[in-house]
């Protein structure tokens, strides 16, 4: 499965903030909003990427992020001319998802927790797969609604009336139809392709399955600027907290098995010091080294 990463948009709500710098290039806590989305991608075990970006920012995610070979991966640069909407990604990445299904995931989304992910990842076959997570104000969102047996009957971008608490993040699966389905849709009211309609597209085939988030999962989102504040308040929190980082894709890589540790300690051997540096260092390289020793 190919990844696709969406940092595309003007970050209208975060000015001045993005006068320079695009928001996904912004700070959540100690890292770029982007290593997040990367993260949860490497965790689900994708190696071959494409960031999609505007073309005045994309030379930034360049130099951030390069080729992906230090990491283990590939990653490819499509440029996303004017902001058509979120399902647009799949026209302008079709040579680079070729004949792979594909996932999605929103360059502003900050998951953490559990391993729903994971094993959607590792269950996809073909359709779509995507998520409802509940939240208090669904009427930001896509909002799916579920019949008393669980399955999914309607989804709506941002209804005015939402029919259930249950929004739909950033995160998507697609089999390879998602192309042709794309193609053939209409810009919707406000000029756009919307990601909901593909779902109801899927849906409608009887395609679409929807994996309800626990209630222990967290997914921010940090397109605003209190938003962007909690996301970095949560991060600190819980890294303090547990002593582990989110989102950190040096780490991510060498638990997919991407990287060796020897190549995990050569790459971060390059980092200046700092406590990034440090965390991978102690918790990650010298653990597994340490854990290595103590096995018969
Ligand atoms: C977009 C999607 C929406 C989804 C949300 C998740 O909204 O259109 O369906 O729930 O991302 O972050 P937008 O970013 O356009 O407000």
């Amino acid at each position: 499965m190919k990844g696709i990463i969406l940092a595309g948009g003007a970050g209208s709500r975060l000015y001045p903030l993005t006068r320079v710098a695009s928001k996904q290039l912004q700070p959540v806590y100690d890292k770029p909003m982007v290593y997040y989305p990367l993260t949860t991608l490497i965790e689900g075990g994708i190696r071959e990427l494409c960031v999609i970006s505007t073309p005045q920012d994309l030379p930034r995610f360049m130099q951030l992020l390069g080729d992906g070979k230090a990491w283990g991966l590939t990653i490819e640069y499509r440029e996303q001319l004017k902001p058509a909407g979120i399902a647009q990604a799949f026209l302008i990445a079709e040579s680079f998802i070729g004949s792979d299904s594909v996932t999605l995931i929103l360059g502003d989304n900050v998951f953490y927790g559990g391993d729903s992910f994971h094993r959607a990842f590792a269950e996809f076959k073909s359709g779509a797969t995507i998520f409802g997570y509940h939240v208090n104000d669904p009427e930001r969102y896509g909002v799916v609604e579920f019949d008393a047996q669980g399955q999914a009957i309607s989804i709506e971008e941002k209804p005015k009336q939402a029919r259930s608490n249950y929004a739909v993040p950033g995160l998507y699966l697609f089999d390879n139809s998602v192309v042709a389905i794309t193609r053939a849709l209409k810009p919707s009211a406000r000029g756009e392709l919307e990601i909901t309609d593909v779902n109801v597209a899927y849906l409608r085939r009887g395609q679409l399955r929807v994996h309800r988030l626990s209630r222990g999962f967290a997914w921010l989102d940090a397109g605003t600027s209190s938003s962007l504040h909690e996301a970095s308040a949560y991060v600190q929190t819980i890294e303090k907290r547990v002593g582990v980082k989110i989102g950190c894709p040096e780490e991510a890589a060498y638990r997919a098995g991407f990287l060796k540790l020897d190549q995990l300690e050569e790459l971060t051997h390059k980092m200046p010091k700092c406590e990034y540096r440090e965390y991978l260092d102690k918790e990650v390289i010298a653990e597994a080294r340490r854990l290595a020793a103590s096995r018969p």
